[in-house]
C-alpha cells in the first residue's frame, strides 16, 4: 500500500436498502480510499450488486425501491436532491456482467459520452478514444477497425471496449460488477490486467464470485452476507486470517 491509497473517496454510513417491503441491506458501513481495488465478495444473493448499485444511484430507475443511510463521495452528497445523476453517472462509472457495446463502430462507442457531453471537435475526440482504448489494453486490437460494428468483436474485447466507454468520460470512480464471469479464461485474465494497470490512477470497486480473482487483484476485500457487511480488510488478511467465523467458512468455501 503506498499513502495516496490512504485517503476516502467514499464513505457510506448506515445503508440500508428496502425492494417493496423486503430488507436487502441492513445497514452497511464502508468506506473506500482514493486509489486501488476493494472487491465485494460473498454468496449469491448477499446484497453486493444492491449495495454497488446504490453507489450510483442505479435504483433511482426502479420502482419501489427505498434507500436510506448516508452517501459521501469527495464532498457530494450522492442522494441530495441536487445531485444531478447524469452528472454522478459520468463521476462513478460502470461496468456491468455483460458486456453491453451499443450497436455502433467501437469509435463510437467510446466517444459516445464525450458526444453527450456536447465534444465536437474530431482532434479531440480522436485522441480521447484513443488513449481510452490504449489503458483498457484492447488499442492494438481494435486500432485498424475503429469505424466497424463493435458488435463483431470477442466478448473480452467488447468488454474492454465497455471499459473504454467509461474511462473516456474521466470518472473518479468505476464499479463493475462481476466484470469477467460471461468471459473466457484468457479474456478474464486480460481484464485482470487491465484492471491492475488501472488501479494507481482510479478507485474501483468490483464485485466478484472468483475467490482466485479478488486475491489477485484487490487491495482490500469485504465480506457480504445476507445483506449485512461481515468484515472488511485488507484482501490478505480475509483470506488468510480473518477475523469473523463466517468469513473463514466462506473463503475457504464451506458455503456459498
Ligand atoms: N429488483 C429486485 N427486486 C426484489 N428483490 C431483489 C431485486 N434485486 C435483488 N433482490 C434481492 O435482494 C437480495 C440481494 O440481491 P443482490 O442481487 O444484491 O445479491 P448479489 O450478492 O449481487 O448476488 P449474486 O452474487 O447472485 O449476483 C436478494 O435476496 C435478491 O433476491
Ligand atoms: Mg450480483
Amino acid at each position: 500500500m503506498t499513502d495516496n491509497k490512504e485517503k476516502t473517496i467514499l464513505s457510506t454510513r448506515d445503508v440500508h436498502l428496502w425492494y417493496g417491503k423486503k430488507e436487502a441491506l441492513h445497514g452497511i458501513d464502508l468506506d473506500f480510499p482514493e486509489k486501488g481495488i476493494t472487491a465485494l465478495i460473498g454468496p449469491s444473493g448477499s446484497g453486493k450488486s444492491t449495495y454497488l448499485r446504490a453507489i450510483n444511484r442505479m435504483h433511482d430507475l426502479e420502482d419501489n425501491v427505498t434507500v436510506t443511510g448516508s452517501f459521501k463521495f469527495k464532498d457530494t452528497d450522492i442522494y441530495a436532491p441536487t445531485t444531478d445523476t447524469v452528472d454522478l453517472r459520468k463521476r462513478i462509472g460502470m461496468v456491468f456482467q455483460q458486456p453491453n457495446p451499443f450497436p455502433f463502430s467501437t469509435y463510437e462507442n467510446v466517444a459516445f459520452g464525450l458526444r453527450l457531453a456536447g465534444v465536437k471537435d474530431k482532434a479531440v475526440l480522436d485522441e480521447a478514444v484513443e488513449k481510452a482504448l490504449k489503458q483498457s489494453s484492447v488499442w492494438d486490437e481494435v486500432k485498424d477497425n475503429l469505424h466497424k460494428s463493435a458488435l463483431g468483436l470477442s466478448g473480452g474485447q467488447q468488454q474492454r471496449v465497455s471499459i473504454a466507454r467509461v474511462l473516456a468520460t474521466s470518472p473518479e470512480l468505476l464499479l463493475l460488477d462481476e466484470p469477467t464471469s460471461a468471459l473466457d479464461p484468457v479474456s478474464s485474465h486480460n481484464i485482470e490486467e487491465t484492471l491492475l494497470k488501472l488501479r494507481d490512477d482510479y478507485a474501483m470497486i468490483i464485485v466478484t464470485h472468483s475467490m482466485s480473482q479478488a486475491s489477485r487483484i484487490s487491495d482490500r476485500t469485504a465480506f457480504f452476507l445476507s445483506g449485512d457487511l461481515i468484515e472488511v480488510d485488507e484482501t490478505k488478511h480475509i483470506f488468510l486470517d480473518p477475523a469473523k467465523k463466517e468469513t473463514q467458512d466462506y473463503v475457504s468455501g464451506r458455503f456459498g
